[in-house]
């Protein structure tokens, strides 16, 4: 096996995006360098694999890519979780809060049966606003949250501990 690297240094920091003085985390180099990408997927995916996942949760939007290489490596469903009118079918939608005021997301209602198995995830966690409103629509549905992953989390802004105040599991890669 090949010696891991730092993931930090896959991820690129845009300043003053999407405003000044925010420092942006763009995970795209993450995902278009083919090491660090797998490596961030074996890392994710190692603590769930013997816990008969059936489903992993991605939020938009880049929690549909790390969700789909995780859903494959786990053999489980991807369910999307999408912002308000992107979903066909009959949904559940949740309001949640974003830094400067509020969004809603939503599920298929028939994405998830009661009882079933399911990882959270997506790129970063900050607020955690928008994993605690699909934590919420999981529950909902009557599946069992069984832990949330991220790449990055921001730890000075709160996310991770509102998660585990809802009795969430969270795991990261990267501060
Ligand atoms: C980003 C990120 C998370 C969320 C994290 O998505 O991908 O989904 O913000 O922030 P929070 O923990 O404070 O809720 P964004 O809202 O920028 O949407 P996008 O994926 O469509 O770009
Ligand atoms: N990157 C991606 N999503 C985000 C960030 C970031 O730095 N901050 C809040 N949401």
């Amino acid at each position: 096996m090949s010696a891991s690297i730092d993931l930090t240094t896959a991820i690129r920091s845009i300043p003053d995006y999407p405003k000044p003085g925010i420092i942006f985390r763009d995970i795209t180099t993450l995902l278009g360098d083919a090491v660090a990408f797998r490596q961030a997927v074996d890392e994710l995916v190692a603590p769930y694999k013997a816990l008969g996942i059936d489903k992993v949760a991605g939020i938009e939007a880049r929690g549909f890519i790390l969700g789909g290489a995780l859903a494959h490596q786990l053999g489980a469903g991807f369910v999307p979780i999408r912002k308000k009118g992107k979903l066909p079918h009959q949904t559940v939608r949740m309001a949640y809060s974003l830094e400067y005021g509020t969004d809603e997301m939503e599920i298929h209602v028939d994405a998830l049966k009661p009882g079933e198995k399911v990882i959270l995830t997506d790129d970063l966690i900050a607020t955690g606003g928008t994993a605690e409103g699909a934590v919420k629509l999981i529950r909902q549905l009557g599946a069992e949250i069984v832990s949330a992953c991220f790449v990055i989390d921001l730890p000075e802004i709160g996310g991770r501990k509102k998660l585990e105040a809802l009795g969430v599991e969270v795991r990261t890669l990267v501060e």
